[in-house]
């Protein structure tokens, strides 16, 4: 039921309109609710959306404004909202205990005390976060600050978030859930449709990615090799903007990635192209086509510097984390967090509020790829397998990357909010098999 490639158009996401509510922050209220959606052209595919949107739509919030969501669960099921990346306090995290019954309500407040960035939100109920995030709530949430403003970079309808992500159906188009599914879901979703194409103009524009798989990697690339501006990752902008050729997102990373279609003429058609697996070139190899179908002017730029990172305060405790899991086939893998399945009651790690740490990081695995995301914090990548990490990670980052075998180290502070919070795999999958672990800062 799938159709071709390129044969549906690419919509861009919903911004979600604040509704009236006290002077000096934005007031939302998003129903949490089943709908039936067209991913595939002619089906209607029943998704778990907030507020009918698949994928979510996005919030645009400002640094230094609060932002209150109002979420009314319709659902069957318990959910928490978490807001991916976000500077919030404990009790507005939406960590996976802290869930809000079908029929209920939940309010969430988000200072946005923290530079600009492309954050996210999503289901953390434990367990089943895995199958909701799948089945549709996700959502963006783009947070700029005034000096990003302040760029001349590409905006209005040339700043385009996508939201990638694969998916599996069956044959009467409905998606299909089973737990640890890396080999099953190859379809390839960008903002909900089926490998889809996007008409641009002939000039800049600017894409806010976000991988939302609960599983998949990308590994992009234009399909004539042209080169990307990469300008921010996770937590906002980098410093200095740099040329690539490919892009790579695990779970829940984000890339903010300028391109230059000018270089074309009008009439071409670029793939952006996926060159990782599970799943053959075939089926998971194309991801979406831009195609140039006309000229614009173009008063954007990248500046050769973007922001300023603060320097790194001396870190005062070292500690390691190792992720892994069962890898032998067997019937009901598990995941763990230095050989602990996650126990909410358990503190992993307890920190002192006003310090900085260096966590080494390990994927003690052989075949399965992981990711690492801590909450509430923006750390700094000092190195991947004892070497400086790339551009593409030199940014603020909240989920890191690790193939087998791979140990990064980072760099975080503790000096906002105290309580406690999670760590854990991103793969969704592997944190309801329990590779999560928490952190308490106090
Ligand atoms: Cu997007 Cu606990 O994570
Ligand atoms: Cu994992």
């Amino acid at each position: 039921t799938v159709p071709p490639p390129f044969t549906v158009r690419m919509p861009t996401l919903p911004v979600l309109s604040p509704i009236s509510g006290p002077a000096g922050q934005d007031t939302y209220a998003v129903t949490i609710k089943e709908a039936a959606r067209e991913i595939i052209p002619g089906v209607r595919t029943k998704v778990l959306t907030y507020d009918g949107h698949f994928p979510g739509p996005v919030l645009r919030a400002r640094t230094g404004r609060k932002v209150v969501i109002r979420h009314r669960n319709t659902l069957t099921m318990p959910v928490a909202v978490h807001l991916h990346g976000g500077n919030v306090s404990p009790d507005n995290d939406g960590g996976p205990m802290d869930t809000f019954a079908p029929g209920t309500s939940r309010t969430y407040t988000y200072p946005n005390q923290q530079p600009g960035a492309g954050l996210w939100f999503h289901d953390h109920a434990h367990h089943m976060e895995s199958e909701h995030v799948f089945r549709g709530l996700s959502a963006t949430y783009l947070l700029s600050d005034d000096n990003e403003r302040s760029l001349p970079l590409p905006a209005g309808q040339y700043e385009v978030p996508i939201a990638l992500r694969d998916a599996r159906f069956d044959e009467s188009g409905q998606l299909v859930y089973v737990m640890d599914d890396a080999f099953g879901r190859t379809t390839i979703l960008a903002n909900g449709r089926p490998t889809p194409y996007f008409e641009v103009a002939a000039r800049k524009y600017r894409f806010r990615l976000l991988n939302s798989s609960n599983m998949r990697f990308f590994q992009l690339r234009l399909s004539d090799g042209g080169q990307m501006i990469q300008i921010g990752s996770d937590g906002g902008l980098l410093e200095r903007p740099f040329t690539t050729d490919t892009i790579g997102l695990s779970p829940a990373e984000r890339a903010d990635v300028v391109i230059d279609f000018s270089r074309y003429p009008v009439g071409t058609k670029i793939v952006l192209e996926n060159t990782l697996g599970p799943g053959t070139p075939d089926q998971v190899g194309k991801v979406m086509r831009f195609d140039v179908v006309r000229t614009a002017p173009d008063p954007s730029r990248v500046p050769n510097a973007l922001r300023t990172l603060a320097a790194l305060p001396p870190a005062t405790v070292q500690r390691t984390v190792v992720l892994s899991m069962d890898e032998d086939g067997r019937q009901e893998p598990q995941g763990f967090m230095d050989g602990q399945v996650w126990d909410h009651h358990r503190i992993d790690q307890t920190i002192t509020h006003g310090t900085s740490e260096i966590w080494t990081v390990t994927n003690a695995n052989k075949l399965v790829p992981h990711n690492f995301h801590m909450h509430l914090v923006q750390f700094r990548l000092l190195e991947r397998n004892g070497a400086p990490v790339g551009p593409a990670e030199a940014g603020l980052k909240d989920t890191v990357r690790l193939f087998p075998g791979e140990t990064v180290k980072l760099h975080a502070t503790f000096d906002t909010y105290r309580g406690t919070y999670v760590y854990h795999c991103h793969l969704l999958d592997h944190s309801a098999m329990g590779m999560m672990a928490n952190f308490r800062i106090r």
